[in-house]
């Protein structure tokens, strides 16, 4: 067995991890919830490493919801953890003060996932969620989202891990949407930050966007508009 409390999650959801729990008060009572869990990695290191109540597990599919269960079980923290088969967070009673990390899924994906939480749930159990969220693809099209929903990015970062970069950010629903800006929804409202402070991951990223920005800007109206913005 590998030791889970040590280099056992890849540099992106170790990166991912940090971001979630970063700052994060009175961990013994939260619950740790991982929508599309494949491998369930993620949960054991948190319930391992950062003493959540337990944790929740969702996959889609049936197969990684097993392989989920049986890391949880195999290294004796199946008690601790409710495995389900469904739709994002479809079926799932979210409790106050929930961290729900969603990795490795496609921005839209993450959207309609939220938009039916955000309709299901009161605004008070909404506003004591937090997000954290590595989207594989559309992030502009979820910060969009975000803006406009009244979710707050309150934290973004981006990493690099064998070769590709990766985005996240940590998100409050707050009911006010934000003004934004399209650097803003492309490169995000914090990464801008960083970009501005020098912050190696995120010129990283910020190179990496560049690229696919000036190749994509002769079909895209709105990605020129973006980059003449000052
Ligand atoms: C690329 S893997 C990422 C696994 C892990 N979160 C990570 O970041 O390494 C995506 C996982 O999410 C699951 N998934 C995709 N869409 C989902 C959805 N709407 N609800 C729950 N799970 C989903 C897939 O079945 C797959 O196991």
């Amino acid at each position: 067995m590998i030791n889970p409390a040590e280099e056992f999650l890849s540099p992106r959801l170790k990166a991912v991890h940090d971001m979630a729990v970063d700052g994060l008060s009175d961990i013994s009572s939260r619950r740790f919830v991982d929508v599309g869990s494949d491998h369930g990695h993620l949960s054991l290191y948190a319930l391992i490493n950062d003493g959540f109540r337990s944790a929740v597990l969702t996959d889609i599919h049936a197969a990684p919801a097993q392989r989920s269960k049986e890391t949880l079980d195999l290294y004796g923290y199946g008690d601790k953890a409710s495995v389900y088969t469904t739709d994002g967070l479809d079926g799932v009673v979210l409790c106050e003060g929930d961290v729900i990390v969603m990795a490795g899924l496609g921005g839209n994906n993450m959207i309609d996932i939220m938009t039916r939480v955000q309709k299901t749930l009161d605004e008070k159990l909404l506003k004591s969620l937090v997000w954290c969220l590595q989207p594989q693809k559309s992030s502009d099209k979820l910060r969009q989202f975000l803006f406009e929903s009244g979710f707050e990015i309150v934290d973004e970062n981006a990493c690099e891990d064998r070769g590709f970069h990766y985005v996240m950010m940590k998100v409050k629903f707050t009911g006010v949407p934000t003004e934004y800006t399209l650097k803003q929804k492309y490169y995000g409202p914090v990464i801008l930050r960083r970009i501005a402070a020098g912050e190696p991951e995120a010129m990283g990223y910020k190179e990496r966007l560049d690229m696919r920005f000036e190749l994509s800007k002769r079909g895209d109206e709105e990605i020129r508009r973006m980059l003449e913005e000052v």
